[in-house]
């Protein structure tokens, strides 16, 4: 991205309007695409890594990936439960279930790996029947993220392990002569999402969910360029905006402080840094089981 703030064409649909079915049927190829190149980035390759060791799981396991989108962690939960396990991805988007089945076809793993329309809410199962269930990127999006954690409580086994990912988006930092301004744009940026602090508020949630042995890990990532974060979604068009529409600060301003944001990438100047965080927590043992 070389003009934040500017850019013609979205590199993904900003917030969490954006992760609606209708949304992503709309633009399911920048969507699908989006998810495809954040998956490759250092900082998910690393979130990713300790999501799937904190999972602890073995061979034989039946693990669930809520709000599995284009199915980019379905193989890397197979190969952890190997052909004697399954693994179950759902999503409430019918056409990234139709790429994950894709995928899932692709790599020849649909006799371990199934891939259904399903809701968060209402996730299409007994209680207790998995060993363990991962989701990434999902909580920040939902009214009701507890209700969530609910469900994957109630489908998991006695002890069976959870773990999520969500970023914190109000903890973003960019270093800038105009702080307060950025702080503007960044503020408004962050509100487009449905909860913008959600890896902080993990802990919380996971409490009122009924999960025991919580931890958190906390990611963090630098960036000595805007391009950096820019690419997991971050654009400051709308905030900008919606920011001079209303008063807060004037068009030349914003544009000004946006130029210095490419700017210092181009000289070596810029620094931003951003955290991700990883949950992980347990099934209370007292639970009906299956
Ligand atoms: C940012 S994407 C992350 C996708 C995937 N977890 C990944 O890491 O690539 C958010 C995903 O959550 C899904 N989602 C949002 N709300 C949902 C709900 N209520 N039930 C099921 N899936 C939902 C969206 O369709 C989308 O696939």
């Amino acid at each position: 991205m070389s003009e934040v703030g500017r850019t013609e064409e979205r590199v993904m649909p900003a917030g969490s309007m954006g992760w609606q079915p209708a949304a992503i049927a709309e633009k399911v190829a920048v969507c699908g695409a989006y998810l495809e190149l954040v998956a490759t980035t250092p900082e998910l390759l690393e979130v990713a890594r300790r999501a799937l060791y904190a999972l602890a799981l073995s061979a034989g396991q039946r693990v669930l990936e809520v709000g599995c989108g284009t199915g980019v962690f379905l193989p890397l939960l197979a190969a952890a439960v190997g052909m004697e396990g399954s693994v179950v991805g759902i999503d409430h988007s019918p056409d990234f279930v139709a790429q994950a089945r894709e995928r899932v076809a692709a790599l020849g793993i649909a006799e371990t790996v199934e891939v259904r329309e399903g809701d968060a809410y209402r996730l299409p199962f007994p209680d207790g029947s998995f060993d363990a269930v991962h989701c990434e990127r999902v909580l920040m999006h939902l009214d009701d993220p507890t209700a969530a954690l609910r469900e994957m409580h109630r489908v998991l086994r006695p002890g069976g392990h959870v773990v999520a990912v969500e970023p914190d988006w109000r903890a973003m930092q960019i270093d800038h002569p105009d702080f307060e301004t950025m702080r503007l744009l960044m503020d408004r940026f962050a509100e487009t999402f449905r909860n913008p602090a959600m890896g902080r508020e993990l802990c919380r949630c996971f409490a009122e969910a009924g999960f025991v042995e919580r931890r958190i890990a906390p990611v963090f990532f630098g960036a000595t360029d805007i391009a950096d974060i820019a690419k997991f979604g971050l654009d400051f068009s709308e905030s900008e905006a919606a920011l001079v529409a209303s008063g807060h600060v004037t068009r030349e301003r914003a544009q000004s402080a946006l130029t210095y944001l490419v700017e210092a990438s181009r000289d070596g100047t810029f620094f931003g840094f951003g955290g991700m965080f990883v949950e992980s927590a347990q099934a209370q043992s007292d639970c009906a089981p299956l």
